[in-house]
């Protein structure tokens, strides 16, 4: 696998994978429209990367001015360790941040087991 800087011609692939049903539930987070996408892909600070496998495109990682990482896997290429891979890759995009943090929610049990597997760490608790 690779991670090479998004370009233009990600954005749809991105806004794509972004309004894809488990991407919307497991963030709490509404669809985007495409003029919203729009606005935002011409606009935001957030690092973007797009994660290649053998040749295509397989998922998006994004990271914040903040230091807060977000990815999104394919689909229809879920389940076969693309996850936890972008997951490892997280020192390549670290950059200047002085740590990345993440947030899966208590219901994505999958997004969990991808970023212990890759070595990251439980960081916060929720009450109630
Ligand atoms: C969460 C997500 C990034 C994980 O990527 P992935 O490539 O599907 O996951 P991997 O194949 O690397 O597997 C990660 C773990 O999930 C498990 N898993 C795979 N498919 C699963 C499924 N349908 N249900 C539950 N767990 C599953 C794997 O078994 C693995 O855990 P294990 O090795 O301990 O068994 C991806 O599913 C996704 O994009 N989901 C929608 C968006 C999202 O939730 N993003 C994360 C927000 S924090």
């Amino acid at each position: 696998m690779i991670l090479r800087p998004a370009v233009d011609e990600d954005s749809y692939y991105f806004l794509h994978l972004r309004n894809d049903r488990d991407s919307v539930l497991m963030s709490h987070r509404p669809a985007l429209s495409l003029k919203e996408h729009v606005e935002w892909w011409a606009t935001t600070t957030d690092e973007r990367w797009v994660a290649e496998h053998e040749g295509e495109r397989v998922g998006t990682l994004r990271v914040s001015s903040a230091g807060e990482l977000s990815l999104v896997v394919a689909p229809e290429q879920r389940g076969k360790g693309h996850g936890v891979e972008m997951l490892r890759m997280a020192g390549y995009v670290k950059g200047r941040h002085a740590r990345l943090i993440a947030e899966a929610l208590p219901e994505n049990t999958r997004s969990q087991r991808a970023f212990l597997k890759a070595g990251w760490t439980p960081l916060l608790f929720q009450w109630p």
